[in-house]
């Protein structure tokens, strides 16, 4: 049973993108009424959070997450993560294929929307893994917020990397294709030319700018070809900004993590391996694009591509270490800093963070702080500065890129539907999430 909830003057962000002063009432798990002062009385079951001093936003919807279950529980695993989730202020998920077994068939999606009703804390979704064998499944399975092809870095069934094998996945049905934008040919080419490197600055060089452009590239082309919706992940490189820039049909959409906005090459020197992503972080001048490409909208949102991996085996040296960095924690709480120093408002950051990913993916009734949609919010406290510390970290490979940070904007309380998941310090490990549900679009 959910309980109302009368969260009391808090900085409300309206969906205009102005703040009110004022109450928020949620009743059966949806925002029942804003205004600057609701004259209610909540009974014996329902709560009253004393927002005085704190900001009132939409749960951040993060559009592209690793959460390693089934099969590479030691990681992480749907519970954990969505601790993370709660304590980051992420009240939504959209999960990628790549777990053991891959998410290639109805079946494995299941066997996902059954566990993850079972222990996730936070609302939930996943992709289907692209083959070279499964358009069928591909084409019927539900619920499912798209397709997801690795183009390069993968390896095995989910490496769909020619021109040959990915078309017939664009000619055949219709449904969202998220594409890991990395030319796999290249890639195996420049690992001949590097052999033996064990920097992993390296490794930025390997999967280099020309690779990510070669294959965002095709991606686009095979869109166009069959107007097909697609959507490119973590945009890594100013080149493709700048292309997308120039050219981006109205159904395509990109996004961007906040390591490639805010970590660049000069990060290895500092955190080693841990710095290592695909695709791989770049250099400022990149930083600085793609920032640009964000404010000017040609990027459509942020995703974290949490991707969790122990410190053991980060710790087996480069090119033994796996790529991947955790990210569900600290991104609101990132980009609130970025967001309090002037270099954006906080309107856009929960754009960025809530209503675009939404929208791209028709996501109905979340986002937004409006009358009629679910009660997944984040109360942020936008005055205090505290530094990530490795000691605090609720995902189970228990590091962050951004450790020694000092941010603002982390998230006091999270509630999804109405529940409140995290509470000053405390996550209310009984919450449970829902499966979102796609393809239903209220948000113009
Ligand atoms: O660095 C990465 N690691 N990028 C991805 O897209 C996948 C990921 C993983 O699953 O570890």
């Amino acid at each position: 049973m959910t309980t109302d909830v009368l969260i009391r003057q808090a900085h409300i962000l309206l969906p205009d993108g102005q703040m009110l002063l004022g109450d928020v009432l949620v009743k059966n798990g949806k925002i029942r009424d804003i205004a600057s002062f609701i004259d209610t009385n909540i009974d014996d079951h329902g709560k009253v959070i004393d927002a005085e001093g704190l900001t009132l936003l939409p749960g951040v919807i993060d559009p592209q997450v690793h959460f390693r279950e089934p099969g590479l529980e030691h990681k992480e695993d749907l519970f954990t993560a969505s601790c993370a989730c709660a304590k980051g202020g992420v009240t939504s998920f959209l999960e990628m294929p790549n777990t053991k077994p891959l998410t290639t068939t109805q079946s494995a999606l299941n066997d996902k929307l059954e566990r993850a009703a079972a222990k996730c804390l936070v609302n939930y979704g996943f992709f289907m893994g692209a083959t070279a064998e499964n358009l069928p499944d591909l084409r019927d399975a539900n619920p499912s917020c798209g397709i997801k092809i690795f183009m390069g870095s993968s390896h095995g069934h989910l490496l769909v990397s020619t021109e040959e094998e990915i078309e017939p996945i664009f000619a055949e049905g219709s449904r969202l294709i998220a594409v890991h934008a990395e030319d796999q040919a290249r890639i195996n080419q420049r690992r001949q030319e590097f052999k033996g490197a064990t920097n992993p600055a390296i490794h930025s060089q390997i999967q280099d700018k020309q690779a990510a452009l070669n294959a965002t590239k095709l991606a686009l082309k095979l869109s166009k070809k069959y107007q097909r919706r697609l959507h490119i992940l973590h945009l890594s490189t100013g080149e493709e900004a700048e292309l997308l820039r120039q050219d981006k049909p109205s159904w395509v959409t990109t996004e961007v993590t906040p390591q490639h906005l805010l970590l660049n090459v000069s990060a290895y020197d500092k955190i080693g391996t841990l710095a290592q992503m695909n695709p791989p972080l770049r250099t400022e001048d990149d930083n600085a694009v793609l920032w640009q490409a964000l404010q000017d909208g040609v990027i459509d949102f942020i995703a974290t591509d949490h991707a969790p991996h122990t410190l053991e085996e980060k710790g087996k040296g480069y090119p033994q270490s796996p790529s991947g960095m955790p990210g569900v924690e600290t991104s609101l709480a990132l980009m609130l800093t970025q967001a309090k120093e002037g270099r954006c408002t906080y309107a856009q950051v929960a754009n960025w963070m809530s209503t675009a990913p939404a929208k791209a993916y028709e996501i109905a009734q979340k986002g937004l702080i409006a009358p009629g949609y679910d009660a997944d919010l984040v109360l942020v406290d936008l005055q205090e500065y505290r530094p990530v510390l490795r000691e605090e970290i609720v995902s189970k490979c228990g590091w962050s890129p951004f450790e020694g940070w000092r941010l603002t904007g982390w998230p006091q309380y999270t509630l999804v539907g109405g529940q409140v998941v995290y509470e000053k310090g405390h996550i209310h490990t009984e919450v449970r999430g829902k499966a979102l549900q796609f393809g239903i679009s209220d948000n113009g």
